[in-house]
Order: C-alpha cells, then structure tokens, then sequence
C-alpha cells in the first residue's frame, strides 16, 4: 500500500542555524497505521511533525504525500492535503482562539477548504462536538467556560471536523490531568477504529504509545536510531538510547 505520508532521506535546518536539527530521517506511514515519535526533549519530534505538515521545508530530502512529493505550490494538491491531514497540539490553551465561539473554531477548516457555509457546517459541527462528548451548545459558548480537558477535545473536533485521513498530533495529552488523558486517549482509539483514521503521535507517555500506536520510531538528536511495531520497540528494544529512554519514564506496570 503507498503510504500516505513518507519522508525520505531528509534532513532540515532552522534558519541561521549552522547544523541541521535533524537528518538522515526515512519514515513511512500507510493508510491506518499509527505510528509514535518518541525521544527526548530537543531530539526532533515537533520538527518532524511540521516538515510532514508542510510548515518546515526540507534541506535535503523529499517529504512524499499519496506518493507525490508535497509541493506546497500545486494548489489542488494541497487542498487534498489540507483537506486529509490535519493537526493537534499540546497545548490546549494556546491552540483556541479565544475571542471566538467553539462553533467558529471547530468550524474552520470546513470554511477555510470551502467546503460548508455557515449553515451547512452547523450539523457537521454539532456531529464533531458530539464525537468528542461535548454538549452541543458547547458551540454558543467560548473556550476559556472550559476546561484543559475539554479543550483539547475542542481541538481535536476542529481536527475531524472534515473526516481527515490524517491525524498528526503533538503530545496531545501531556498537558491533561490523568484522568482526563485517559478520556482523550479513548476517543484517539475510538476515531481510529471507527474511521479508520492513521495518526501520527509525538509522546513522551509511553504508555499512552503502547495504547494507541502500533509502530513506534525512536529520535536521538534527529536521528532516527530505531524504529519498527511498538512492541518490538518497547518491549524488546534494541538501541542503547531506547533502554534508556524506557529506564527514565514511568511506565504501565
Ligand atoms: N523555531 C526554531 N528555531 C530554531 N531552532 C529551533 C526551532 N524550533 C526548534 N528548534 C531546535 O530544534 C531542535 C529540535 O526541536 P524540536 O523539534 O522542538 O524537539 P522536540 O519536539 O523533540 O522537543 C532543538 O534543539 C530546538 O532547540
Ligand atoms: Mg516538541
């Protein structure tokens, strides 16, 4: 099966950086797998997770979509991509724009691919908030009557909200109470079953990897030292700085 995002051989640098923050990156993720970008703080996690977006560029190397490597010139390109590959963040604060209503935020990627008026996104978002276990007048209300969870809930109803294919998401839960992580973590698990929705996570949570991801790549300041199912990865690791990484996270009995 193609996969649906691939990157091969790449490598990229901040501007005015002297070194590249990561490089010599392969990866690929196929249509319903899940795969988890696990690493240290600094190792290259977020990067990777903007240069399969297309908000990084590569320096070297080529980021592949469906196949095709990503152009963010070829405009009916990137509307399929922007249309199937979506995006969450860590931080559920930050990430909502605080002076609009929920309707309005979970509503614009619809808008912005033009694909609903405000009209006909109203039930698609009442639907997305209803996913995500939010009342529907959730969406006459603003995200600071929220709370972290819910929040976070609100950013993953923007996220489906146009049935992507794709979900990137940026440690996700890390910011929530445990409680609440495991909330988020089963309606990741749900979406996954139900929509078959491939998801590329970044956690430092490795067992919340263990539950949602079934392959798992390991980064060590940009480089991919080790990568294959999670279990293999996590259960019998087979890199120096994998064992490490396991010995200094806390971990499912
Ligand atoms: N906007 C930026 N400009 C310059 N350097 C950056 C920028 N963002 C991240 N970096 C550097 O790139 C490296 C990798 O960062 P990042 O991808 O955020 O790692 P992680 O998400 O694994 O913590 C770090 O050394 C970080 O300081
Ligand atoms: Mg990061």
């Amino acid at each position: 099966m193609t996969p649906v995002l691939e990157l091969t051989g790449v490598a990229a640098r901040y501007r005015g950086a002297r070194t590249d923050v990561v490089s010599g990156i392969s990866l690929a993720v196929r249509p319903g797998e899940s795969l988890a970008l696990v690493g240290e703080s600094g190792a290259g996690k977020t990067t990777l997770l903007r240069l399969l977006l297309g908000l990084a560029r590569p320096t070297a190397g080529e980021v592949r979509f469906d196949g095709a490597p990503l152009a963010p010139r070829d405009r009916e390109q990137m509307r399929r991509f922007r249309r199937g590959v979506q995006c969450v963040f860590q931080d559920p604060y930050s990430s909502l724009d605080p002076r609009r209503r929920v309707g309005a935020i979970v509503a614009e990627p619809l808008r912005s691919l033009g694909l609903d008026s405000r009209a006909s996104a109203a039930p698609k978002v009442a639907a997305a908030l209803e996913g995500v276990g939010l009342p529907a007048d959730a969406a006459e209300r603003y995200p600071h009557e929220f709370s972290g969870g819910q929040r976070q809930r609100i950013a993953i109803a923007r996220a489906t909200v146009c049935d992507p294919r794709v979900l990137l998401a940026d440690e996700p839960v890390s910011a929530l109470d445990v409680t609440t992580r495991v909330k988020v973590v089963e309606l990741l698990a749900e979406l996954k079953r139900e929509r078959g929705l491939t998801l590329v996570m970044v956690s430092h949570d490795l067992s919340v990897v263990a539950s949602l991801c079934e392959r798992t790549a390991v980064l060590e300041h940009g480089r991919i030292v080790e990568q294959g199912t999670t279990a293999q990865v996590l259960g019998a690791p087979g890199h120096p700085y994998t064992r490490r990484l396991l010995d200094s996270v806390p971990r499912l009995p």
